[in-house]
């Protein structure tokens, strides 16, 4: 495989951009934020102080720059995109966070080999839409030593329905054939004031654009948190989340056996609050089986998705029906609490089935998923063997 037949990669490369800033203007907020992210995980930032530290996909660095002013020994920053790398370097160094310890090393995440073991390992906001999210999923987590950390992101049709409706609703503005620039010119009206009803977001409006919206991912999957569960039991354990979607009543004294079950708790938990990932306002409990059919639903729309964006096709009708079968699923719960986001579902509909203009739209403009999860792991220490791709 060349570097061309990476999705992900062969966009930003292809038009030498890296959109991926967070807004660092208050850097206190900033560290706040993150601080507030690695508790939700387990990891209080002064346990980083003297560890050994491997990033797959820093992008620009602005996060790193919270990671490496927390004290690691060691620090391996891995991105394919020049451009990422060139800015994240610039970034460490502006804040003095490029000592000794810091190493940045340009490489596909599927050509990089070392025989070192970490004792955690990031790979924040590369996972999903890649062509292999499992493979690579495989490959990032062989790096970590036996009762090392393992932090990741995982997205699921259901989390980002919303974003899927978004991509559907811009078809018509979007034309490959235009700079990268008029296209955004185009939509920053329509979703400019969608993002602005997203409070806590942190990306400025283009860059999320360019992300989401105009970034292709017909031919990449999602990876779901039972997804990456499941890919990881027999080596793994679940920590921490973001959100922190379980509780786990258990008397650590009866925990006994290395399979301890902490999998299994996680994972029916998300199976429970599957509707709860469709709209960032609403926290809600169900049985595992409604779970499983609205993530269902939500991969029906995914693939509609994915398949217009493949024939570059504007046919509105599928795309209405995935939204409706959502919809009413999510309306077999019948919970008080859903009903803003049913209203945005059904407007979304309407407009996608040629009703309703864009800008009579009221309800949906404030409909957000919880997009990415967070997820950390413990690499078990009875378990044997190491990544397949490592040599
Ligand atoms: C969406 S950005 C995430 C940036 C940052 N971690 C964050 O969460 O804000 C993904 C980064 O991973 C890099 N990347 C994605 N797939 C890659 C691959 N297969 N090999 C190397 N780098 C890759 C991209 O170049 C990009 O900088």
């Amino acid at each position: 495989m060349t570097g061309d037949d990476l999705p992900l990669l062969e966009y930003y490369r292809r038009h030498g951009i890296s959109p991926v800033a967070q807004d660092i203007s208050d850097l206190e907020r900033h560290v706040r934020r993150r601080d507030s992210l690695y508790r939700l995980l387990g990891l209080p930032p002064r346990f980083l102080a003297g560890r050994s530290v491997l990033e797959f996909g820093p992008g620009s660095g602005h996060n790193s720059l919270v990671t490496a002013g927390w004290g690691p020994a060691r620090y391996v920053l891995v991105d394919g995109n020049p451009r990422a790398l060139a800015e994240c370097r610039d970034l460490l160094a502006v804040h003095g966070r490029l000592g000794p310890a810091v190493t940045l090393v340009e490489s596909r995440f599927e050509d990089f080999r070392r025989p070192e073991r970490f004792d955690l390992v990031l790979a924040e906001g590369c996972l999903p839409f890649q062509l292999d999210p499992e493979g690579l999923l495989d490959h990032v987590a062989g790096f970590v030593a036996p009762g090392g950390l393992l932090v990741i992101t995982t997205v699921s049709p259901l989390s980002i329905a919303a974003e899927i409706i978004r991509r559907l609703m811009c078809r018509p503005l979007i034309d490959p054939a235009l700079s990268l620039e008029t296209q955004l010119a185009r939509l920053r009206p329509l979703l400019a004031p969608h993002l602005a009803a997203l409070s806590g977001r942190s990306r400025p409006v283009d860059d999320w654009l360019l992300d989401n919206i105009l970034h292709p991912f017909h031919e990449t999957r999602c990876l779901a948190l039972a997804q990456a569960i499941d890919r990881l039991a027999d080596r793994f354990d679940v920590l921490g989340g973001s959100p922190a979607f379980w509780t786990d009543f258990r008397w650590y004294k009866t925990l006994t056996q290395w399979d301890r079950g902490f999998n299994a708790v996680a994972r029916e938990a998300s199976r429970r609050s599957a509707a709860s990932l469709i709209d960032h306002r609403v926290v809600i409990g169900h049985q595992p089986d409604q779970g499983d059919r609205l993530e269902a639903a939500a991969t029906d729309l995914w693939q509609v998705m994915c398949t217009l964006e493949r024939r570059r096709a504007r046919d509105p009708a599928p795309a209405a029906a995935a939204v409706k079968a959502l919809a009413d699923h999510l309306a077999l719960l019948g919970a008080a609490t859903l009903a803003p986001c049913l209203d945005a579902l059904r407007e979304a509909e309407d407009h996608l089935a040629g009703r309703l203009p864009a800008e009579r739209m009221t309800a949906f403009p404030a409909l957000w998923g919880r997009g990415q999860q967070y997820l950390s792991l413990i690499r078990r220490a009875d378990a044997g063997g190491c990544g397949a791709d490592v040599e």
